[in-house]
């Protein structure tokens, strides 16, 4: 095998994707695609375990890399220090409980494990293991240690994991961990300023139903919140994500609870902010509902249809903010207008009392169902920050530039 450490062509920024021995090692083939077709220099580095579910030589031509999982080829080069200190990023997926553990006490007893050690750049682990090995207290200290060190480590999703059962410990979508990768790139050395910080997030918009089939609903889609989650994630934050109706794909590393109506979205937001440092109402929750709901599903051959009253839905975010259980959270809220932007916007942040304010302006083709948002940020002590249009990942981020800097220093 020859000793090139990067490939000769590619010129884009260099990651190590270490793979440990869980079935989930196939899933990263479909990771290092993503990776490499997108420019990225990608040199793989499986465990001798990672090599008992997916070959050497499939990595290896998916990567134009060579590939190996021990200390001893390619000496002359050293490749166990090498690797480390020349790489853009590490990401670890998956990432097994053994593999934790051994991350953790800090072994170097192949390949993968010498390169965490010798590395200085961002490095990511995709945990994928079953529910009772993830749950385990030595697993959870073992992630505990490593986020104190300032590792991204990724809550692993739930579902369908190997054989019959099903619960937490599957590996996030690879386009995900992808995402998740690129975001961190992008951050590069900055610091994981919401480390060890809890945010939750609501994203989407609430439906409020008439009928079995038939809901009032609005047009977000959920994409500004889970850019606010995926880059709170890219900082070290842990996040929780209430959800109402959202069709992405779930943002790698998040606990998503999902809801359906403003009542449900209450509930959940409540007992979710309870221990929460930061707070963002990004949802599009209904002012109102209709009074009634049907049991059965309303005919086009009722004779007269019955006008729909409407009720008021609470406020959550009034409701947060007037029951903060912690002084020091910090509650940001979004608000859609369509005129007067600016002047509706400090009317609101009044009114909801709270931090921050991420004033919208949206229309038929302005902020919903959209990849981009410019949006102005109030804060309660009077600042003013402009964010022209960008995309909502970015804007996202100067949400969060904004939480940083108001959370209490440790
Ligand atoms: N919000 C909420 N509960 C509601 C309505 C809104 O928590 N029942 C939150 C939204 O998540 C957002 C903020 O309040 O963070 C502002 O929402 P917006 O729709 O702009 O304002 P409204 O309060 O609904 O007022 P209006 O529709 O009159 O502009």
């Amino acid at each position: 095998m020859t000793g090139d450490l990067v490939s000769p062509s590619a010129t884009g920024p260099r990651v190590i994707l270490g793979v440990s021995g869980g079935i989930a090692a196939y899933k990263a083939c479909e990771l290092l695609r993503l990776l490499t077709e997108s420019g990225h220099s990608v040199r793989v580095v499986p465990t001798a375990a990672a090599l008992e579910f997916v070959g050497a030589a499939t990595w290896a031509a998916l990567s134009g890399q060579p590939v190996t999982s021990d200390v001893w080829t390619d000496v002359e080069q050293v490749p166990h220090v090498r690797l480390g200190q020349t790489a853009d990023l590490v990401v670890v997926a998956p990432a097994t409980a053994d593999l934790l553990a051994r991350a953790v006490a800090g072994r170097a007893d192949d390949l993968l494990t010498a390169t965490l050690l010798t590395a200085r750049c961002p490095v990511l682990f995709a945990p994928a293991m079953h529910t009772e090995m993830w749950e385990h207290p030595a697993t959870q200290a073992n992630v505990r240690t490593l986020r104190e060190r300032g590792v991204v480590v990724l809550e692993p999703a739930v579902g369908r994991l190997t054989g019959a059962d099903s619960g937490r410990g599957r590996l996030p979508d690879p386009e995900e961990i992808y995402a998740a990768c690129v975001l961190l790139l992008e951050r590069g050395q900055q610091p994981l300023d919401l480390l060890g910080r809890h945010v939750v997030i609501s994203a989407g918009g609430t439906r409020e139903p008439l009928d079995p089939v038939r809901f009032l609903g609005n047009r977000s889609s959920g994409r500004q919140g889970y850019a606010l989650a995926q880059t709170a994630i890219s900082r070290g934050a842990e996040v929780t994500l209430i959800s109402a109706n959202v069709g992405l794909r779930d943002p790698a590393g998040a606990k998503i609870i999902r809801v359906g109506t403003a009542e449900e979205m209450r509930t959940a937001m409540t007992e979710a902010a309870a221990d929460a440092d930061a707070v963002v109402m990004a949802a599009a929750v209904a002012d109102f509902r209709p009074a009634v709901r049907a049991d059965r599903k309303i005919k086009k051959s009722a004779a007269d249809p019955e006008p729909v009253t409407l009720v008021r839905n609470p406020d959550v975010l009034v409701e947060l903010v007037a029951h903060r259980r912690r002084p020091d959270q910090i509650i940001v809220g979004f608000a859609a207008e369509t005129d007067d932007v600016l002047a509706n916007g400090r009317a609101k942040l009044a009114a909801k009392g709270c931090d921050l304010l991420v004033v919208n302006e949206v229309g038929e083709r302005r902020a919903f169902e959209t990849p981009d948002n410019a949006a102005t940020i109030l804060g309660r002590d009077g600042s003013v920050t402009d964010v022209p249009l960008r995309t909502k990942e970015s804007l996202a981020h100067a949400v969060w530039d904004l939480v940083a800097e108001r959370l209490p220093r440790r």
